[in-house]
């Protein structure tokens, strides 16, 4: 009989509960968004997922008013986009705004890439095609402006996406870090699991959040065939497989999907697998080697470690 995974909080290291299961909404319509945060809402989900360069934040509120869930019971995250790096509070300010909420619960630096704001697009380019990044900008002193943040309330916890071990640990080491990350949101599928970077964040309490835990759009995951056979084996889909590896080597996950049926596949579907399936699925890289799909091709820095 399939053993089925029952969702769980974590306790970020500021004592609040973290549901393990979040809903993702990156590339999601206006409408989708709202339609989908509605149904995951009424579905169980109590913890969503959005940015402020999904352009989605207004919906995401929306739904989350609409649900009629009490505010308290929603644990939500954004993110500050890159070209607020000089000036996050601008940015912080304006997704409460968008959001029509009083506080963030997880606020989280996007990329530790800052972006020219002086022209006011969110993508800014040279004349060859590469980003505009500040080069005499650290995203170690956004971070630094951000935990002011959590003095006054408007956000109850603060993280980083996208960061490497190499760029954590230069946040960390930092003098003037006076506040450990609470959550570290990277992307983590089988073919990025991210062991030493897991390791080093459960020795010091840094809870790790997984995006494009199915791989992302049309993912080729789902077909290996070392997944698909694990899937036949425990009656459930692959992308089942691949979520229910994500909670058990004890990651946050944040599916994103806009199909009703698979809403609430993605939360009530999870099987609890068997440790030695779970350490097989941890040693996929070994034969496929690593993939990440997402890469916005800042700079070289941003996902190689040297
Ligand atoms: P859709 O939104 O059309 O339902 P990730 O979370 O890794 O970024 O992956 C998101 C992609 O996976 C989306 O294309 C989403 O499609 C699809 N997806 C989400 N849940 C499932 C599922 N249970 N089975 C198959 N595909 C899924």
């Amino acid at each position: 009989m399939t053993n089925y995974y029952k969702p769980v909080n974590f306790i970020l290291k500021n004592n609040r509960a973290i549901p393990q299961i979040g809903f993702g909404t990156w590339q999601a319509s206006d409408e989708d968004t709202y339609n989908s945060v509605l149904l995951a809402i009424e579905s169980g989900y109590r913890h969503i997922d959005t940015a402020y360069i999904y352009k989605n934040e207004e919906a995401v509120g929306r739904a989350i008013k609409d649900s009629l869930i009490p505010r308290e019971e929603i644990f939500l995250t954004t993110k500050l986009w890159n070209t607020f790096h000089t000036n996050p509070r601008a940015g912080l300010e304006k997704s409460l705004r968008n959001l029509g909420v009083d506080y963030i619960d997880l606020y989280l630096m996007h990329h530790p890439v800052a972006l020219n704001p002086d022209y006011g697009v969110d993508r800014p380019r040279n004349a060859d095609g590469t980003y505009e990044v500040l080069k005499e900008w650290t995203f170690v002193k956004t971070y630094h402006l951000c935990q002011e943040f959590l003095a006054n309330g408007k956000i109850k916890a603060l993280g980083v996406c996208n960061f490497t071990l190499k760029n954590l640990k230069i946040l960390l080491n930092d003098p003037a870090t006076k506040y450990i990350p609470d959550v570290v949101q990277n992307e983590i599928h089988p073919l990025l699991p991210q062991h030493e970077l897991l390791k080093f964040c459960s020795s010091l309490d840094i809870v790790v959040e997984a995006f494009s835990p199915l791989g992302s759009t049309n993912s080729p995951l789902f077909h290996l065939k070392e997944i698909v056979e694990m899937a036949e084996k425990y009656k459930v889909t692959s992308a089942q497989i691949l979520l229910s590896w994500g909670v058990w080597r004890r990651t946050v996950i944040l599916p994103k999907s806009v199909t009703g049926s698979r809403i609430k596949m993605n939360f009530e579907g999870l099987v609890v697998l068997e440790d030695e399936d779970g350490n097989k699925l941890d040693l996929l890289t070994e034969k496929y080697g690593t993939k990440r799909f997402v890469d916005p091709q800042y700079t070289a820095n941003v996902y190689k470690e040297d």
